[in-house]
């Protein structure tokens, strides 16, 4: 079997709670990041053997990564295996100066900070802790720090948010120079406080996200960004010293290739198996300090379903999908009519068939996708 190349770890602590967020997180805890790292490093001790010996990514998501008691988190970071891209998320608020140098001296090279807004009012309705400055300080003591591939996450379609408040946070964004930018539309997570409140506003304004998700597309490449994923753009290697800035560790997913996940509510997908670790923090620790398994779903894909994924996820990317890849999900009659309505590129590279969405078919995005591939499980 060939080893897996990319490592996922789940930090799930947070100073609070934001409203519209419904990832595995917990408040606060800090008594438990301690026996939490002791846990993660058990679980890659009993899973880490399918890893390769050298690997191109590791990923700390969270909950909020840089809000783990700094000692434990330096200890996690010597304890990880070596990585090509290093990649942890930051809150603002939650950046010192020796949290920069921390990460840093731990070998981390990419860091995906949370702005969300540079607008003070929309920051409120997010529940966020963060302002404005905070952000600028954190890219600034990040740069110090000489971390020199930062990336900045984005919200749009934020209830209150007009278009000169799209355009005035991009314009934010940009004046960082920030390597990376990810433009997420703001989703109402099923029974989180943010739904219940805004959920219907969210509903109302969906036409408008249209008009929003090209702002921010025309806006960034405009400004010499590379759309290469539905919600991702990075500086083009031309103007990069020859980098590639995409996010490698997530272009990995979106590749369909396996990964390992070590933490509670952490997916791993390793050989056509995808594994979900339950989410409850207290049965996580304890199963490992026993010296067993986290409790985990378990699913196995069928054919079907893999090439199914690996449709929608690659028509997510600007580079080409190969036809042979997603055959068994892909309904060929759709896939001519969307071509010939101007929606996907069929590319023909002599033995090697591809596809991928034109502009316009990528600005529809998910519909485009989902007419190739509800037709052909239908
Ligand atoms: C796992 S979260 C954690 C990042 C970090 N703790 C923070 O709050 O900035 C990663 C990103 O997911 C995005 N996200 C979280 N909840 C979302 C939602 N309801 N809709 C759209 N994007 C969301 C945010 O942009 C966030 O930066
Ligand atoms: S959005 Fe980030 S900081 Fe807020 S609760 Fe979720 S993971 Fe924690």
């Amino acid at each position: 079997m060939s080893r897996v190349r990319h490592l996922y770890v789940h930090l799930p602590f947070c100073a609070h709670r934001c409203g519209y967020c419904d990832f595995v997180t917990v408040v606060g805890r800090q008594a438990q990041h301690r026996a939490y790292v002791d846990a993660l490093l058990a679980e890659l001790a009993l899973e880490g053997d399918v890893l390769a010996d050298r690997l191109d990514t590791v990923f700390l998501g969270g909950g909020t990564p840089t809000f783990t008691e700094p000692e434990e988190l330096a200890r996690l970071l010597a304890a990880l295996p070596a990585a090509d891209e290093l990649t942890v998320e930051a809150n603002p608020e939650t950046v010192t100066p020796d949290l920069a140098h921390l990460l840093r001296e731990g070998g981390v090279n990419r860091v995906s900070l949370g702005a969300q807004s540079f607008r003070p009012h929309l920051l409120r309705v997010l529940e966020r802790r963060a302002q404005p400055d905070d952000v600028r300080r954190a890219v600034y003591l990040f740069r110090d720090a000489g971390l020199d591939n930062i990336s900045l996450d984005l919200l749009y379609g934020i209830p209150g948010q007009s278009a000169a408040d799209l355009a005035s946070d991009l314009a934010d964004a940009l004046s960082l120079e920030p390597e990376h930018l990810s433009c997420y539309e703001l989703e109402a997570k099923p029974g989180t406080r943010f739904t219940h409140a805004h959920g219907g506003e969210l509903e109302r304004q969906a036409e408008a996200m249209e008009g929003y998700f090209e702002a921010v597309v025309d806006t960034l490449t405009a400004a010499g960004y590379r759309w290469y994923e539905t919600a991702n753009f990075c500086v083009e290697p031309d103007r990069a010293g020859g980098r590639d800035l995409r996010a490698q560790h997530n272009l990995a997913y979106w590749r369909g290739s396996d990964y390992l996940g070590v933490g509670v509510g952490a997916v791993s997908t390793v050989a056509g198996v995808r594994r979900r670790n339950l989410p409850g923090l207290s049965a996580y620790v304890d199963a490992l300090s026993a010296g067993a398994s986290p409790r985990r779903e378990v699913e196995v894909l069928d054919a079907q379903t893999q090439a199914c994924e690996r449709l929608m996820l690659g028509l997510r990317l600007d580079e080409p999908l190969a036809t042979a890849e997603v055959n068994e999900s892909l309904d060929h009659v759709a896939l001519e009519r969307l071509a010939a309505n101007g929606l996907v590129e069929l590319i023909s590279n002599g033995a090697c068939d591809a596809l991928r969405l034109t502009c316009r078919g990528r600005f529809l995005g998910g519909a485009v996708t989902a007419e190739l591939v509800e037709l052909a499980s239908a």
